[in-house]
């Protein structure tokens, strides 16, 4: 059983009124999404891991040398899929609720969550991506560099940004402090970091 891309959460042009042009879907989910399911699935072909979850082809490939293509194939299939999920039009704005009050509680405040979530994505130095975790009970933000995710670190992500080159370079040109303050400004599924928090 082959491993397939999840279809985009969203028309390719629904986010167009908040910053992100469907040619960056065109590309980032029609280019570097796909290639990186393609290239998974080619090296799987006959392998043990052909047949398991892609959570568990995350875990068991990473640190292991002899399969760093497997594991960086795999880990952006799951990274960006969740990546178009953490997307919403019109998003953005302050969570409520439950999450509203373990952020407060984790960083003080909502402010303090975004400027310290801001300077994650905005020092990952290179390729790599920006997340929201729940550590053990608490929320955390964290960075990781290329492919690497927070399920290697035994962490629940909660919400992502790419801050890969590819995913701003369309919309915003080299200027990713402006793609990650458009980010959350107008596009954070508060909802979907909600449902990942109370799973
Ligand atoms: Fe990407």
């Amino acid at each position: 059983m082959a491993f397939t891309q999840a279809p985009l959460p969203f028309a390719k042009d629904a986010l167009e009124p908040y910053g992100m042009k469907a040619e960056t879907f065109d590309y980032h989910y029609g280019k570097h999404h796909a290639a990186y399911v393609t290239n998974l699935n080619k090296l799987v072909e006959g392998t043990e891991m052909e047949n398991i979850a892609l959570e568990d082809v995350i875990k068991q490939s990473y640190g292991d040398s002899s399969k760093a293509g497997i594991f960086n194939n795999a880990a952006q299939v799951w990274n960006h899929t969740f990546f178009w999920n953490s997307l919403k039009a019109g998003g953005g704005g302050t969570p409520t609720g439950d999450l509203a009050a373990k952020i407060d509680a984790a960083f003080g405040s909502f402010d303090k969550f975004k400027e310290e979530f801001s300077n994650a994505a905005a020092t990952q130095f290179g390729s790599g991506w920006a997340w929201l975790v729940d550590d053990g009970g608490t929320l955390k933000v964290t960075k990781t560099p290329n492919a690497e995710n927070p399920l290697v670190h035994g962490q629940t992500p909660l919400l992502t940004l790419d801050v890969w080159e590819h995913a701003y370079y369309l919309d915003f040109q080299n200027a990713r402090p402006a793609f990650i303050k458009n980010f959350l400004d107008n596009l954070v599924n508060w909802d979907f970091v909600a449902q990942n928090l109370a799973a």
